[in-house]
């Protein structure tokens, strides 16, 4: 089995970029072998912070930040990073040519019943002539991402990478410490019965959503004539490699629960590299309204509704959306 960079440069991916992603895959596998001692390592429970989003910081959320974090800052590859975890953006090397936007643990209510989480990243490139870093750098829409993926920490842990031709999927081989490829091409069947929600937010949806899983619903009885099956992990990484492997449909809708936040998932840091990652395995991603990747930032913590998957499952559930 061909080992991670050997892979990367046969894709003539740019030595910079690989050296970046090399870089990022040290801190990931660190978080990989800390998260496997678990309980015996202390480090699974809440900190007493909370985050920007005002969401509870568990031990290894923090944990997992600060190693993506000094290994990129210091790498001298990285102008700036964005993190969940972060209020701001963070300066990095004067003459670094990225800009990296990562969740350092995705599905963090996850650590403590032992069940998936994950780590997702967005790299762009520093606007030509821009210097020194700030937030407007990285207000760029995902069609700007150079690479993006997840590293996935489950029974085994795996990367699933996109550099903007296909995506591959790599194992981590604990015995030698490398990512080795497992999967050349992963590619997302164009139909599927399979679709992925929390149901418990059903009332507060706009109609077109709540139209559309009614009918997912009704299975073979109502207007779809078939049955359809329920996945909801709680993890977007684990939810989104389902769909890369099997096919699906995942959504985080727009809800009116809480006021004043209508979305969940992150767009900088979740939505658009897992919007590249499912667009480059022949799937959608996009609000319900637009495509995920065209949308124009306005700031890095900004939150989206999110639709992707199976192709004509998420042409299915848009075609609700612009009735
Ligand atoms: O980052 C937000 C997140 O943890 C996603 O990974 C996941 O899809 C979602 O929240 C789970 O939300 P809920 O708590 O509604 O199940």
């Amino acid at each position: 089995m061909q080992r991670f960079v050997p892979v990367l440069r046969n894709d003539n991916v740019d030595l910079e970029l690989i050296s970046l992603l090399n870089t990022l895959m040290a801190a990931c596998k660190e978080i990989s072998f800390r998260l496997h001692q678990g309980e015996l390592a202390g480090i699974l429970g809440s900190t007493l912070d909370e985050n920007i989003q005002g969401e509870t910081q568990k031990k290894l959320d923090v944990i997992s930040n600060q190693l993506i974090k000094d290994i990129l800052l210091e790498s001298g590859l990285v102008r700036a990073i964005a993190s969940e975890e972060e209020d701001t953006i963070v300066a990095g090397s004067p003459s670094g040519r990225y800009l990296v936007c990562f969740d350092p643990l995705d599905g963090s209510s996850n650590i403590d019943i032992n069940s998936l989480v994950g780590t997702i990243f967005s790299i762009m490139e520093v606007p030509q002539g821009m210097e020194g870093a700030n937030e407007q750098m990285f207000l760029q829409p995902g069609t700007a991402q150079v690479a993006a993926g997840y590293v996935l920490y489950g029974p085994s842990t795996q990367l699933a990478l996109t550099t903007g031709d296909g995506v591959r999927l790599y194992t981590l081989d604990n015995t030698i410490g490398e990512f080795l490829l497992t999967n050349e091409r992963m590619t997302i069947s164009e139909d599927t019965q399979e679709f992925a929600v929390n149901m418990s937010n059903q009332r507060f949806w706009e109609p077109a959503m709540q139209a559309y899983i009614s009918d997912l619903l009704a299975g073979e009885t109502g207007p779809r004539n078939k049955d359809f099956n329920m996945r909801w992990i709680a993890a977007m990484v684990g939810d989104v490699h389902r769909v890369l492997t099997r096919g699906g449909l995942f959504t985080y809708p727009t809800d009116n629960k809480t006021p004043n936040k209508p979305y969940k998932l992150r767009l900088m840091y979740e939505a658009n590299p897992m919007g590249f990652l499912v667009e480059q395995a022949g799937g959608i991603a996009s609000t319900g309204y637009e495509r995920i990747m065209e949308i124009e930032p306005s700031e890095i913590h900004q939150r989206v509704a999110v639709v992707l998957g199976s192709k004509n499952e998420v042409n299915a559930c848009l075609g609700y959306h612009n009735k």
